[in-house]
């Protein structure tokens, strides 16, 4: 879409600049502090791309923080598009993290895959074509590792229609022409498909989409937000639901941003599903992903090893470094071969052959579990059914978790009984929401007492 790296003065691709996406998109950067209190809220050591950077922005994160921290509901949303059945390490990172939220939060998690986006963006591909994709890519993500009593994948093809519907004609309603035109930069020559999709993307994040999981009381669902694990390329869709979110009075969808994995020829290169040399496919095998690396990873080693060992490696550049970061846990171990690189002590073939082993080791696992996935959990992921989740285990208040059948609105916990315990902790946050309510309307009469005051 509309973030890609540029090409410099030298000819050169340059590295995106996230700071400034963050400034022209008006997200907000993941500080310390967020960080800090994800912890404090969760009991759970960020994730590796959060405590470097590599999940780097967010929207509204803080709220879902809130909900979390007193058993309000909340959901999580993802998605792909099935362009091709070549999946690349890069496409598993936003995965990989949305499974590390899923095992914090407790929490249900739909995984659309837009079929027809990747079918109208598209010159040449057939509906036929995408749809295959379509059921390969599933496999991969559930190699990833979800768990299929809380995660509802669907297919927009199979999926539209009923509540999703009526959600996407609500929201392609709120949107004209004039501002699809401002967000994605369409013109007179667009087709009127690619025009609507964004309608069918930002529909997604509404619970209501989905009764099979949250129930059909809309006064509920229209309450219960998403938050959306992407890389930042998609926010343009969702800076379009909020707006129309809060203007139809249902809940807005928070986000938290991926960077991009570059591509192994280096910063500011994309990896390609159709290019072999751009990327580590999840298919490849041990021997192709060392010959990858070894012929292809851009290097920040200098020329000659005299002159490496004098001056150093350069790990903002080098793309086996780039890598570790992605994917070495260890935050010792990595900031040990950093200091060893750029000192000139750990040269390119050391720095290279860490980075095989650890990609081989996180495509091996991959496989083992794609190698399990059949038809039969396919059609179990895919299947309309409720899911069950338990949320945030030391909340105060227990809200609504497993909803039995379709129809059950999202009701008062498990058996829909609340514990002694749990009713003290409710009227005491009924009392203090009461008093909150109590000084806001104060305020307000004040101030509208001021307002009367000067127009007289
Ligand atoms: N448009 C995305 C793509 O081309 C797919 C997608 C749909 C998505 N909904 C999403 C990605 C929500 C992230 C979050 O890949």
């Amino acid at each position: 879409m509309l973030v890609s790296g540029e090409v410099g003065d030298d000819g050169v691709m340059k590295a995106i600049d996230y700071t400034k996406l963050v400034q022209e998109f008006g997200t907000k950067m993941i500080d310390k502090e967020l960080l800090e209190r994800f912890e404090r809220v969760t009991g759970k050591k960020p994730h590796r791309f959060l405590r470097r950077g590599i999940v780097f922005s967010h929207r509204d994160f803080e709220l879902i923080l809130d909900r979390y921290e007193r058993g309000e509901p909340f959901f999580l949303y993802t998605g792909r598009g099935p362009s091709s059945d070549s999946v690349h390490v890069g496409h598993t990172v936003p995965f990989e993290f949305t499974r590390w939220l899923q095992d914090t939060f407790d929490v249900p998690l739909v995984i659309m895959l837009t079929d027809d986006e990747k079918y109208l963006f598209s010159e040449k591909r057939t509906i036929e074509e995408v749809q295959s994709y379509c059921n390969s890519n599933v496999k991969d993500i559930i190699a990833v590792g979800f768990d299929p009593a809380k995660t509802f994948i669907f297919s927009d093809f199979e999926f539209v229609g009923g509540a999703f519907y009526k959600n996407i004609v609500r929201l392609s309603k709120h949107i004209t022409l004039n501002q699809a035109r401002a967000i994605f930069g369409f013109n007179d020559s667009t087709n009127i498909g690619r025009i609507h999709f964004g309608a069918i993307q930002g529909a997604t994040s509404w619970a209501s989409s989905f009764p099979h999981i949250f129930g059909t009381d809309e006064k509920k669902t229209s309450a219960i937000p998403a938050l959306i694990p992407c890389a930042i390329d998609q926010d343009p869709y969702f800076r379009m639901t909020r707006d129309v979110s809060a203007r139809i009075h249902y809940a807005k969808p928070s986000l938290i941003h991926a960077k991009f994995l570059d591509a192994l020829q280096g910063p500011g290169t994309k990896m390609s599903a159709s290019i072999d040399e751009s990327a580590i496919f999840m298919r490849d095998s041990a021997k192709q992903i060392k010959n990858k690396i070894n012929k292809y990873a851009f290097s920040g080693g200098k020329v000659t090893v005299e002159e490496h060992r004098e001056k150093g490696g350069d790990t903002s550049v080098d793309v086996s470094y780039a890598y570790l970061r992605f994917f070495l846990e260890d935050d010792e171990e990595l900031e040990r071969i950093r200091v060893s690189y750029e000192s000139g002590e750990l040269l390119t073939g050391d720095l290279k052959a860490i980075c095989i082993k650890e990609l081989q080791t996180y495509v091996a696992a991959f496989q083992e579990r794609r190698a399990k996935v059949d038809d039969e959990q396919v059609a179990l992921f895919m299947g309309t059914r409720p899911l069950k989740w338990a949320g945030n285990p030391r909340a105060p208040i227990v809200v609504p978790q497993v909803v039995q059948g379709g129809d059950a609105a999202a009701g008062e916990g498990g058996d829909g009984k609340l514990t002694k315990n749990q009713l003290k902790k409710l009227e005491k946050q009924r009392q203090i929401d009461a008093k909150k309510a109590q000084k806001a309307k104060e305020k307000e009469e004040q101030a509208a007492g001021a307002g009367a005051g000067k127009e007289a």
